[in-house]
């Protein structure tokens, strides 16, 4: 059975940021407010022309270029975000038809903040069955359209971002290692995005309502997270015949600096293996792991050989976690630019475009 390497990874951050102060002079809050009870003092926010896709595919692009692969050698590719760019069609699809992933099945997967661990285990057991090669894996955001700037209890919260990883079948051990999945979803109405789906289509009442926008009960939501990540993380060790000693990192999703203090009290962990950046980009959601990781990966502190554990929860309410051993890249002596292949996927989408608009006003076919 091949195992399935993480060999790509990148991230994409909106240049914009908007400070504590910046947000205390839209609502009443205060810097000290808001890093005393969450570790948050800034996050970005994506300008008007940068849309999850937008994001997706910087991250994407970079992870192919760790990987050292073009984007037509990508089997699968699972999007998985919060504020998705439509209902439909996926994401994914249009980041495969962006970066010209000819060859690629492409699907969203929701899992709200969870989604990045839920996905990165289904790309690792589609190669772990044998059913696929290369996998591209994306958590995007621009939570920021969904947010309601006027609720001081949310939008001090959220940033936008992206990231991505390569996963890649090899057959020497390492790898994804072990996972855990879970949900419960009789506490949906904690943390919801309620309209523009089928129970509240969108309408006036929906906008006047505030139904377009994130509600959360942040109490609950804390209770439940302090419950449910060192739980998770305690089981993928286990499923890995692995414990706390065993591994060098904990890549925690990144919502609340207490949230993640909690556990590592939970996991008798010094705060110290814990990875956190919540200080400068806020929760980000589906991208918040990733761009957690890689950051790390970038600062040297992740390094090959390590063991580490990705844990996450979120909106379902899902929670979940996996362990995984950082390999790197495959040596290759090929050098692929994922990038060049970004203006023939452009070209080739015009070209469909084309074809099917010609196609429409030729064909005599009876509909
Ligand atoms: N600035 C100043 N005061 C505020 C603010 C603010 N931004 N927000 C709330 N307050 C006030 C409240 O009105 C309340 O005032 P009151 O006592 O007069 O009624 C007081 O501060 C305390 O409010 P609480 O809600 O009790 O504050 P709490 O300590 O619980 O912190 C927070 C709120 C930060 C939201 C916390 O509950 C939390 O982090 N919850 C988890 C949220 C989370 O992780 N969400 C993401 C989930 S991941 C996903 O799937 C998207």
């Amino acid at each position: 059975m091949p195992y399935a390497h993480i060999t790509g990874w990148g991230i994409s951050v909106p240049e914009p940021v908007l400070t504590n102060d910046d947000i205390s002079k839209m609502v009443d809050t205060n810097d000290e407010w808001i890093r005393e009870r969450t570790g948050i003092r800034e996050r970005h926010i994506a300008r008007e022309d940068q849309f999850p896709s937008t994001l997706g595919v910087e991250a994407a692009i970079k992870a192919l270029k760790v990987a050292n692969i073009a984007p037509t050698d990508i089997d699968l590719i699972i999007c998985t975000s919060s504020s998705p760019e439509y209902i439909w069609p996926p994401t994914a699809c249009l980041i495969q038809d962006q970066i010209g992933a000819t060859k690629a099945g492409a699907f969203d997967l929701q899992g709200v903040c969870t989604g990045f661990i839920y996905a990165t285990n289904m790309a690792a057991q589609s190669i772990r069955s044998g059913s696929i090669k290369n996998a591209l894996v994306i958590g995007t955001e621009t939570l920021s359209r969904f947010i309601n700037w006027k609720d001081r209890s949310t939008c001090i919260l959220f940033g936008d971002g992206a990231g991505a990883f390569v996963l890649q079948a090899s057959d020497n051990p390492g790898g994804i290692l072990s996972a855990v999945m879970r949900s419960d979803g009789s506490g949906a109405d904690s943390l919801i995005l309620p309209g523009g789906g089928s129970r509240f289509p969108a309408s006036e009442s929906t906008i006047h309502e505030n139904k377009h926008y994130v509600h959360m009960d942040g109490k609950a939501v804390f209770r439940f997270a302090t419950r449910v990540m060192g739980q998770a993380a305690k089981e993928a060790l286990e499923k890995a015949n692995m414990t706390t000693d065993d591994i060098q990192w904990i890549v925690p999703h990144q919502a609340n600096y207490r949230i993640i203090e909690t556990a590592a009290k939970y996991l008798k962990m010094p705060l110290d293996k814990f990875v956190i950046n919540v200080e400068r980009y806020g929760n980000t959601s589906t991208a918040s792991i990733p761009i957690a990781t890689v950051e790390a990966v970038e600062k040297g502190m992740i390094k090959n050989g390590d063991k580490i554990v990705l844990v996450g929860f979120g909106g379902g309410l899902t929670w979940g976690a996996l362990v995984a051993e950082w390999t790197g890249p495959v040596p290759s002596k090929r050098n692929v630019h994922p990038e060049q292949y970004r203006f023939f996927a452009r070209l080739r989408s015009l070209a469909r475009r084309a074809i099917r608009y010609l196609e429409g006003l030729f064909s005599r076919r009876e509909l």
